[in-house]
């Protein structure tokens, strides 16, 4: 098998696939990462740069609700969100991911859980006043994605919002290989789960070659404070004309 950290990842994924388990593939390459020091193509041990900018347009309530990590990988963004003052649970399919966030993050408040998009519990439902999802959707295949949707729209409470992020196609281009990105369509899908699209923005990154992303906030209405643009994102009134597609693998 290649030592290459994305073409490991891929044949994990289209072995789980052929075999019908698409969502075992996740622990592999954790334990992979665990047992071999592979990398894990998408832990960049950071909180996303991509989707930080979005947090300006969410209203500072006091005090900060709860808020949920989904797919939390190694739990950088569950302790910016903890460090900024939410109450935070994650959660992750992956044993291996859950255990290592526990050992980096000794002291964290960070609630760490593993658990399955699919089969969370229901008391979840509407109990977070901040979800964030990103690039969950985009390693699940499509047909699993509309039940991801719903599921991830229904934690939200009253007033909550989601902030999202995932790469970037339009429909009819190629899916190309893990990650496929989302279409502008699929990203939609969080209205029909009851969510208002706040924000919605398609670019393209700094990386080289500029990898296309869509990132994007959703509300569940209710009488809450008034949104605050922020000045680095663009509201969904105003979406841009991405430039054509770079030569992004995945
Ligand atoms: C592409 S990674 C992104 C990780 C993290 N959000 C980040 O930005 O670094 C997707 C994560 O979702 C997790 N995951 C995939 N399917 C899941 C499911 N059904 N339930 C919970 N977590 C899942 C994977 O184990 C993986 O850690």
């Amino acid at each position: 098998m290649s030592t290459d950290k994305r073409t490991v990842a891929r044949t994990l994924a289209k072995k789980a696939f052929a075999e019908g388990r698409p969502l075992s593939w996740f622990e592999e390459i954790y334990d992979l990462a665990r047992q071999e020091g592979a990398a894990v193509p998408w832990a960049d041990r950071i909180p996303d740069p991509n989707v930080l900018p979005l947090f300006e347009a969410i209203p500072q309530a006091e005090p900060l609700g709860r808020a949920l990590k989904v797919g939390c990988g190694y739990g950088d963004d569950a302790e910016w969100l903890a460090q900024r003052g939410h109450c935070v649970t994650a959660f992750d399919i992956s044993p291996t991911a859950i255990s290592e966030c526990r050992r980096r993050f000794q002291n964290s408040k960070v609630n760490y859980l593993v658990a399955d998009l699919f089969t969370v519990p229901a008391e979840w439902g509407g109990q977070f006043q901040l979800v964030w999802e990103s690039y969950t959707l985009q390693v699940l295949p499509a047909n699993l994605r509309p039940e991801a949707i719903r599921a991830i729209s229904k934690f939200i409470a009253p007033g909550g919002y989601l902030v999202f992020a995932s790469r970037a196609r339009n429909i009819g281009e190629p899916e190309g290989d893990m990650p496929w990105p989302l279409t502008r369509e699929e990203a939609k899908e969080f209205v029909h789960g009851g969510l208002s699209e706040i924000l919605f923005e398609d670019y393209f990154d700094k990386e080289l070659p500029p990898v296309r992303r869509f990132r994007a906030c959703f509300k569940r209405e209710s009488n809450q404070p008034t949104l605050q643009t922020p000045s680095s994102v663009t509201p969904t009134a105003d979406v841009p004309v991405a430039p054509p597609p770079g030569a992004a693998d995945g």
